[in-house]
Parts: C-alpha cells; structure tokens; sequence
C-alpha cells in the first residue's frame, strides 16, 4: 500500500459533509491501493457531531481508511497539517433577507483564515476545492491569503451545474447521458453562470442539431441549470447535498485523472486572461487534466449570444471582487 495522503473537510457534520466523507474513505476516489486519513473541521457549538460521523466511518470498516482526525476551526493549522487536499464545504449559509453581497462579507473572513492556515501548515502538494458559496470568490480569497501556494491548485465547483445540464441535454434529447460531452460551465457558480449548449456534443454531434430546438436550448434550458438549486431546495425543502458531494468528488477525479480525448470537465480556476477574462478572477473555464495539472481548453468560438452571457457572469465576479477587496492583499 502507499502512504496515505490527508483529505481536509471543513462542514463536515454538515449535508454535503455527511454525503461526502464516506465516499472519501471508500477508495472511490483515490482507488483501491490509496489509503486516505480524514481531517474533519467543524466550528465549535457543533464540532462533537464529528464523533458520530468518525463511529459511523468506523462502522463501514472501508480497507482505505487509514485514520480519521477532528478539528475545530478555531485550528486551522492543526486542521490542514500535511494535508494533500483541502475540500473547502464549510461556510455560514444564506438566511431569508440576505443579500448575495451580504452572504460574501459574512463568509470572507473564514476564507481569509483558511488561505492563512493552508500556506502555513498544508502539503507541498496541496490542492483546495473551494464548494462553500459564494464559491468562486471565496476561493479568491483564500488564493490571496495563502501566495506561496501555485495559483493552479485552487478550484472553485461548478461540476453541480455541468452534471445538470449534462442530463437536461440527455433527457431532452431522449439519450443516455454518458453521450453528453463537453458541457462548459462559464464564469461563476450563480444565477449568472453560462452553461454552453453550443459546444456541447451529444453522440460525437454538436448538440443543437441534436436536440433541434434552439428556443429551448437559449431560454428553458439555461433557466433550468441555473435555478436548479432553488427547485430543489422548493421540492426536497433541504438544499442539494448528494448531488454537490457527488460533484465536489467528480471534481477531484477530473482532476487527479488524465481526460479522455474529445472531452473536458468544468471547474472554476485562477485565470490566466483566457477569453478575455481578466487574470487572477476565479472564473469557470473549459479544462483538461493531464492527470496531474490542468489546463484551459482553448480556441473556442463564442457567438454574439454567448459573448453577452459570458459578459454577464465576468461582471457579476468582478463586482464580487470589490466587494471583498479589502479581503485580497498582494
Ligand atoms: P450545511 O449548513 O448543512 O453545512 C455546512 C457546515 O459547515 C455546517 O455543519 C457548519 O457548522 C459548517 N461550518 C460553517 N462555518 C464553518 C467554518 N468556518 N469552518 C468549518 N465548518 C464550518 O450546508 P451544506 O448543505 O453542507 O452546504 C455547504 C455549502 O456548500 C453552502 O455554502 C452551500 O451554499 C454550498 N453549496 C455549493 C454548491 C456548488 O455547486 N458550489 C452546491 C450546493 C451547496
């Protein structure tokens, strides 16, 4: 067996906590031959829940687990001591009344100590995973609290929206969804976001001529991906946890596995000024992995449609920016 590597989780004891550890510690992830130790974090009033989860990780008895370890996040650098992977799922949810600009003030300063405590006290090899909303600026600004760490090792998660939207395409077109490929998430994980249909193939085929409704495709599908998060939370009266653990866990896969040719996987990176962007906003892209590092898929076309939506989402992460930039040294 290899050495073990460290898997963090902050929000541990939290819905897509409860949905993520176990899949962590089963070898689905890392494989069979990779022993995984956990390091859950939670805050304080709730860190003991974590007792209950660790005896149920017990009680799965998974050959892969090679230790379970709990923090509270009052210690943050105990928490990420020598940890490979950071899965940062833990932030203060947004109550009735919030806005949008009110839920990042709330939630930038943990992600201030966590950048903080990552550089201090994480692996070389450290890769973060930022779930916890608003994700892609919380991610900026653990980013900017930890300038030691290389600027690719930061992900923010929009492989929720990239799975909706593979199987709005897949049911629409009354095909399985393992022939949807090369579904874009641009920009950020929000209402604004642009899930790219254009680019999309279903069978090896562009999927418009596919599905053959471009109405569809411009108005009800995009509403659909980007207010799927709300219908759920109106049919299942909880927010999506299964399906957010089951993409933060897509991620890392995509990451740590080289892609397959003729497709890409959607995550949210540190840009380099690709398409426009401007560098260093955390902003949803195209990528492929070479199993190792990823990189931006580039060369893709974007219609006058696409530009104004892509506009869109980069405006919106821009004004997200200012909005912590007291939060963003360096
Ligand atoms: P939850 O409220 O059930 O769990 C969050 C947990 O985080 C709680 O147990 C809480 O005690 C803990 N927590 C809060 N502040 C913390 C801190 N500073 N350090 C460590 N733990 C802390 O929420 P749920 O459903 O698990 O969602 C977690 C986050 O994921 C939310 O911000 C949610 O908006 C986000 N999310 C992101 C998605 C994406 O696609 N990027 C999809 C779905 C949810």
């Amino acid at each position: 067996m290899a050495e073990p590597i460290r898997v963090a989780v902050t929000g541990a004891a939290g819905n897509i906590g409860y949905a993520l550890v176990f899949r962590l510690a089963s070898g689905e992830v890392f494989g069979p031959d990779q022993p995984v130790i956990l390091h859950l974090i939670e805050v304080p009033p709730v860190v003991s829940r974590l007792d209950g989860v660790q005896m149920e990780l017990d009680d799965c008895a998974f050959p892969t687990l090679a230790g379970v370890e709990k923090f509270d996040s009052d210690h943050l650098e105990d928490a990420f001591a020598n940890c490979n992977w950071v899965l940062c799922v833990g932030s203060v949810p947004r109550k009735a009344g919030m806005e949008r600009g009110d839920l990042i003030r709330v939630n930038g300063p943990i992600f201030t100590s966590t950048g903080k405590a990552i550089q201090a006290a994480a692996a070389d090899d450290v890769r973060v995973l930022v779930v916890g909303n608003p994700c892609n600026t919380n991610c900026l600004i653990a980013m900017h609290n930890a300038p030691d760490i290389p600027r690719d090792r930061w992900y923010a998660m929009t492989m929720l929206d990239q799975n909706r939207a593979a199987t709005q395409l897949a049911q629409k077109a009354g095909r399985p969804v393992a022939d949807v490929k090369n579904i874009i998430i641009w920009g950020n994980h929000s209402a604004t976001q642009y899930p790219d249909f254009f680019n999309a193939s279903i069978g090896g085929q562009p999927a418009p001529q596919v599905i053959g409704d471009d109405a569809w495709l411009q108005s009800d599908f995009i509403t659909t991906v980007q207010k799927r998060g709300a219908a759920v939370i109106e049919a299942r009266g909880a927010s999506s946890a299964a399906s957010a653990a089951n993409a933060a866990l897509d991620t890392v896969k995509s990451i740590i596995t080289p892609t397959d040719a003729e497709n890409s996987f959607s995550a949210a990176i540190c840009s380099d000024g690709s398409y426009g962007v401007d560098e260093g906003l955390i902003f949803g892209y195209p990528l492929t992995s070479d199993g190792n590092s990823c990189s931006i898929v580039q060369g893709i076309e974007h219609s006058a449609f696409a530009q104004e939506k892509i506009q869109a989402t980069l405006d919106e992460l821009r004004s997200e920016r200012d909005t912590v930039k007291d939060l963003l040294p360096g």
